[in-house]
């Protein structure tokens, strides 16, 4: 992969957080970002790049909105914590958005950049922490 930049493999193994359609959205934001990575490091027009990441950042809001009603229908204890961490990803995103409207292909590279690490970590460890509370609620919602 051209410059460093890693890309996100869905594994079942290591990503799933026990709710399917949690899990097929991740592996969705997965490949929208595979796919911004490769844009920005080809020579692809810019429009097309601002059509990946608009999708993406719509994308993602509707995902993080979803999982959010999951936690609450399985009453996680730690909804409000974690929503706090999915309202920080979202501003940060959209300040990183509004400097890649200039077209700049850094300017890309620096939220594929920040969207990987995010991602990775963020269902590692945050959304592990909710997977004992879907499997309580398994078939119930
Ligand atoms: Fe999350």
């Amino acid at each position: 992969m051209a410059d460093g930049m890693e890309q996100l493999f869905w594994n079942e193994k290591k990503y799933s957080v026990g709710c399917d359609t949690i899990d097929q959205q991740h592996k969705q934001i997965f490949g929208l970002i595979n796919q911004l990575s490769t844009a920005s490091s080809e020579m692809i027009d810019d429009e097309m790049i601002m059509a990946i990441l608009e999708e993406l950042l719509e994308y993602s809001q509707e995902h993080l909105r979803y999982e959010e009603e999951v936690m609450e229908k399985c009453n996680y204890a730690d909804l409000e914590n974690h929503k706090q961490q999915h309202w920080q990803y979202l501003e940060k995103v959209s300040a990183l958005s509004v400097s890649a409207m200039g077209a700049e292909k850094e300017a890309t590279k620096d939220i594929v950049t920040f969207l990987n690490k995010w991602w990775g970590q963020h269902i590692l460890a945050e959304d592990m922490k909710y997977r004992p509370a879907i499997e309580k609620m398994k078939g119930k919602i």
